[in-house]
């Protein structure tokens, strides 16, 4: 496995891979790789003939309050992983070589960002945009692989691969959850054992919801109280938001019909977790 650190070596590998008449998968991360993201490279191995990891903690997708110098990085286990997922390469750039001096050009997808965890983190999507649309420049993979987690995310980059007619499969891969149900998240790490115990409130809220609607309940609002109501209960939790909201436009919605997103966040202690649940109609439910 090839480790890449610069984008104009990434550029080579990826355009003689193309050349060679290879489909090219890119799992884009921000290291501190967990089973979320084994799950997206065993994605991109399984129907690619080259898969390529980026491990890039984005500084323009952090706000200035936010965790971009604490945030947990390990390159030597990241390598690790990859290549046990039997990755080919892996591009980790410096964010020198990714900004250089001079550097003005962003990517903003509008109106879907501006809810949920667009409200609460302003400019973190025109962060992820332009740092995934350069990696997409950079590498042009025919797929690329994002965990269904951050559906927001998934969402507004779907759009923005539409919108700009760029030329890349977008593929989400579902949740990965602990044994206990808390939703795989580099964050994790930073929850001591009893915030630990406390993050399960997460799952706990996104299930009772879930089964709520299976159950036939399809008023937005009153699945927004279940989760209010299970959150409320913890007392290390406070809610940053409880939104029901279509798959798409993540525009809120008052009923609950296909394809609609059940997205929260929530602080424990210091630590901003999130989970969400997409509801496809009926046949989804078990
Ligand atoms: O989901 C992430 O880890 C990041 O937002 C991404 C897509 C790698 C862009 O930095």
């Amino acid at each position: 496995m090839e480790i890449v650190r610069s984008v104009a070596e990434a550029k080579e590998l990826a355009r003689a891979w193309r050349a060679a008449g290879l489909s090219v998968g890119l799992v884009p991360t921000m290291g501190y790789l967990h089973e979320g993201h084994e799950s997206l490279m065993d994605a991109a191995r399984a129907a690619c003939d080259k898969v390529i990891v980026s491990v890039f903690v984005n500084p323009i997708q952090f706000g200035p309050d936010e965790d971009f110098d604490s945030y947990p990085r390990d390159l030597h286990r990241d390598v690790a992983i990859c290549e046990a997922h039997g990755a080919d390469a892996v591009f980790h750039p410096s964010v020198e070589d990714m900004y250089p001096a001079g550097f003005s050009t962003f990517v903003e997808v509008e109106g879907l960002t501006d809810a949920l965890c667009g409200a609460s983190r302003p400019g973190h999507f025109r962060g992820v945009c332009t740092v995934v649309s350069k990696l997409f420049n950079i590498v042009q993979p025919h797929r690329a692989f994002f965990g269904q987690k951050d559906a927001q995310q998934l969402a507004v980059i779907k759009r923005m691969v539409a919108d700009l007619n760029m030329d890349v499969q977008v593929v989400g891969c579902p949740i990965v959850r602990e044994a206990d149900g808390l939703a795989k998240s580099s964050r994790n790490t930073y929850l001591d054992p009893q915030e630990r115990q406390a993050a399960l409130v997460l799952s706990r809220a996104i299930r009772a919801a879930e089964q709520a609607v299976c159950d036939g309940q399809h008023d937005a609002a009153c699945v927004r109280a279940i989760i209010e109501g299970t959150i409320a209960a913890e007392p290390l939790a406070c809610i940053d938001y409880v939104q029901v909201v279509d798959g798409l436009t993540m525009q809120p919605v008052k009923t609950i019909e296909d394809s609609v997103l059940v997205a929260i966040a929530v602080r424990i202690g210091t630590t901003r977790l999130i989970d969400n649940f997409i509801f496809e109609g009926e046949p989804t439910c078990s």
